[in-house]
Order: structure tokens, then sequence, then C-alpha cells
């Protein structure tokens, strides 16, 4: 099977510049280039950061471009996420028994689980899995036995050297380690947050990111005299078989044929 994941979109209004770049053009661009070449796909992932501001018109402006995209797509908050005002436009959205955004999806090829991160307050950009969110996490990896389980969060769990990331991971990181104990068979975890493809083995399991849709951190902030730099967004393009994981992180903003000759 195929599916697709794509992170950190930070939507502003429609037209909004975030940051130097047009985060609505972006995705546009990005589901343009989905459908004419990963059409076959079962689903699509965004985890995380689906507006910068949190903006009613963000959230509004993704419903509608989500409703002309053919692929069922599934949506996951980040810290620059409101839930309240999330829900309210996607009223009667996938959520857990407590409210959280987090869900699962049964496939033939395994289990999928769509973890909500986000921290409550205002201007909490650090992670969080709280008990509740933990428990339901166990329950799920509990009810899927020996199935193959793949795992989608925002924050990762752990540093990657890279300052302005590592200081807003997830707090509970040691409690979601202890509650993987109880996954039988996990075979990876993709994560968004930081802006960046990475590929990180961590206590047994294998994680990876993308890069943002907008803007990106770069390893070392003095190299660009900024915070964010303008490496090229990607999507991910995973194929699973009974025997093999395959992501490739598709640079479509930079893709163009050359002369052979
Ligand atoms: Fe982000």
């Amino acid at each position: 099977m195929k599916f697709l994941q794509v992170s950190d979109i930070h939507l502003g209004a429609p037209g909004e510049k975030i940051n130097g770049c047009y985060p609505s053009e972006r995705l546009r661009m990005c589901f343009e280039d989905i459908v004419s070449w990963h059409s076959d796909a079962e689903f699509c992932v965004i985890t995380g950061d689906l507006t910068e501001f949190a903006e009613p018109a963000a959230y509004e402006f993704l419903k509608s471009i989500i409703k002309g995209f053919p692929i069922p797509c599934y949506l996951m908050l980040g810290n620059h996420d409101d839930r309240k005002v999330f829900q309210n436009i996607f009223d009667e959205y996938f959520q857990d028994e407590n409210g959280y955004v987090q869900y699962s999806l049964k496939k033939e090829n395994g289990v999928f689980l769509f973890l909500d991160t986000t921290k409550e307050g205002l201007n909490a950009h650090e992670g969080q899995l709280c008990n509740l969110r933990l428990k339901w996490l166990q329950n799920s990896l509990a009810n899927a036995g020996d199935a193959p389980v793949y795992i989608f969060m925002h924050h990762p769990p752990f540093d990657i050297g890279v300052h302005y990331v590592d200081k807003i991971k997830l707090v509970e990181f040691e409690d979601f380690a202890e509650t993987l104990k109880y996954g039988k068979n996990i075979k990876h975890i993709f994560f968004g947050h930081v802006h960046r493809m990475t590929s990180v083995f961590w206590r047994g399991i294998q994680f990876t990111s993308l890069p943002s849709l907008n803007h990106q951190i770069p390893i070392e902030p003095k190299s660009v005299g900024s915070e964010f730099c303008d490496e090229p967004p990607a999507y991910g393009v995973v194929n699973i078989s009974s025997e093999q994981l395959t992501i490739h992180f598709n640079t479509f903003m930079q893709r163009n044929g050359l002369c052979q000759s």
C-alpha cells in the first residue's frame, strides 16, 4: 500500500505570507503534484501545525481545499493549532473519548494510530501526552495485538541537536517510551514539528520527519543568520509491503528534468 505524509503547513488566511512564503499556495502546489503523480495513495496524513495562528479562516481554507482533494486526508494538531477552533470548524471530526484529536485506522497492512500531542493552554509550544492520551495509546496498542502498527505524532520525544526544536519536544517522553512497550509490533513512527528531514532510531524504534511545506529550521542558525531558512519543502511517499517500508522524501518544488547531452 501507498500513503502520503505532509507536515507543518502553517496556513494563515488565504493568500497570507508567513515567514517569507505563501503557505496556501504551497499546499495547493503540493496537492496538485500528489494528484498528478500519486493519486493511487490510500490516504494522506498532515502531521500537525495545520495553521500558523489558529485563525478560523485558515482552518476554513484547509476544509475547502480538502473538499476538492480526491484522497482521504487525515488531520492532526500541532503546537500552532487550537483544538477548540479546529473542532468548531471540523465539527464531528475524529476524537477519543476525552475529546482529544486521536484516532486509529485499520487497513489490510496494519493499524495506523494518530496522536494529539498539542499542549493545553495559550502559547504552549512543547508537546504533551497527558495520562488520558497515553491511556488511549496503551489501549490502542493492546487492541492492535500482533498487527503491524504505524504511529503519527507532531512532537518528537527526543532531541535532534537543533536547539530551536529540542526545547519544545514532547515533555512526557519517558511515559511515552513506557507506553510504547504495550505495542508488540510497532514498525515506524512518523512525526513533524522539526521542519527538517530527519531519521532517528530511539529506544529501538525508527522515526522519520519531514520538512514543513512553508519554512524550514536550519541545523545551524548562524549558517543563514536566521532561525528559519528556505531549504526545499517535501512530502513523504510511503510504500508498505509485507517485508519492506520505503519512504521517499519528495522535494516536489525542485524537480526538473535535466538535459542529458
Ligand atoms: Fe511547525
